[in-house]
């Protein structure tokens, strides 16, 4: 039989809240956070839309039985914002995590969320980072939450792109979600032995490509380009490869269906592993980041090279 949770004590509860783009397995972590704070006795207060809701003082309470039902879900119960101004607003986020009476704040976000999260933990509040964004650009994480949801997505239209492409030659290209970076694009890339794959971090010349593509044309297959949405000038790069070697292009956008959809099995065990140890954190007051390591264990790290 289980044992009931510890009576909370009065005021011990914890914030968290969804920044940026939403990532699958998002849900899974809050549900994680929430169970691993009831069995420590404590509540959860879930910020709505991120740190707009936040600033807004928009906060309900959550618990791990409200949320069981999503947490195989894509998306963000709590819902999410961009707030270009964050990084100028930290009196604001200060006062409004005061005004919420909390013992500390988790943040699921990318990149720039879990930067700027930290200036917060700076100033000398609680504030846990976890990795959770399909681009994978969180720097010292080997993997954030909702890459490898994003992976297969992507994969799987790649796939089937190959398919048709076995059948009937063309030259393909497909567009993956990733912001500026070529995370998404590159995994997508070798998992189906892409002819080319474009970065916006290392731009090819157009003769690179037409090298790549050409010669697979001429032996009568398919060929198929992956490139990242951020690669510069990507429309007219590929116009130029498609009239170098005489062929129409062929080309697909994933778009946002690649940052939805039911969480991987891997990203939902990596939430749920992530989101205990961030309430953990919380509990110690350790203002921190929590990333897996390789192993697959769960690490907190405190990163100042983002600010
Ligand atoms: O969160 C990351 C991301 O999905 C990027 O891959 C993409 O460029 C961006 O968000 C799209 O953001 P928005 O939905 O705000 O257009």
């Amino acid at each position: 039989m289980s044992r009931p949770a510890p009576a909370p004590e009065a005021g011990a509860r914890l914030a968290i809240l969804t920044s940026g783009g939403d990532a699958p397995g998002m849900n899974m972590a809050i549900w994680a956070a929430c169970a691993e704070a009831e069995r420590r006795g404590r509540r959860v207060l879930g910020v709505r839309d991120g740190f707009a809701g936040l600033l807004a003082r928009r906060a309900d309470p959550l618990t791990a039985d409200g949320m069981l039902h999503l947490a195989r879900r894509g998306g963000t119960a709590l819902g999410t914002a961009r707030v270009p101004d964050l990084p100028s607003r930290r009196d604001d986020v200060h006062a409004a995590l005061h005004g919420l009476d909390v013992e500390g704040l988790i943040v699921l976000g990318g990149n720039g969320s879990l930067a700027a999260s930290e200036m917060f933990a700076a100033d000398g509040g609680t504030v846990v980072g976890v990795p959770a964004t399909i681009d994978n650009d969180v720097r010292g994480c080997p993997a954030s939450i909702g890459f490898d949801s994003a992976l297969e997505t992507g994969v799987r239209l790649a796939d089937g792109i190959r398919d048709s492409g076995e059948a009937l030659p063309r030259l393909f290209s497909l567009e993956t979600l990733g912001g500026d970076t070529g995370h998404l694009a590159e995994a997508i890339g070798r998992a189906v032995c892409a002819d080319a794959v474009l970065r916006p971090e290392a731009p090819l010349a157009t003769e690179a490509i037409v090298a790549a593509v050409r010669p697979v044309l001429e032996a009568g297959r398919a060929a198929l380009i992956v490139a990242s949405e951020g690669y510069p000038d990507l429309d007219a790069q590929l116009a130029r490869v498609s009239a170098a070697v005489g062929v129409r292009l062929r080309d697909s956008r994933i778009g946002h269906a690649q940052r939805g959809g039911a969480p991987s099995p891997r990203d939902r065990l990596l939430a749920r592993d992530l989101g205990e140890e961030a309430v953990r954190a919380v509990l110690e007051g350790d203002a921190c980041r929590v990333v897996p390591d390789d192993g697959r264990g769960v690490l907190r790290v405190r990163t100042s090279a983002d600010r």
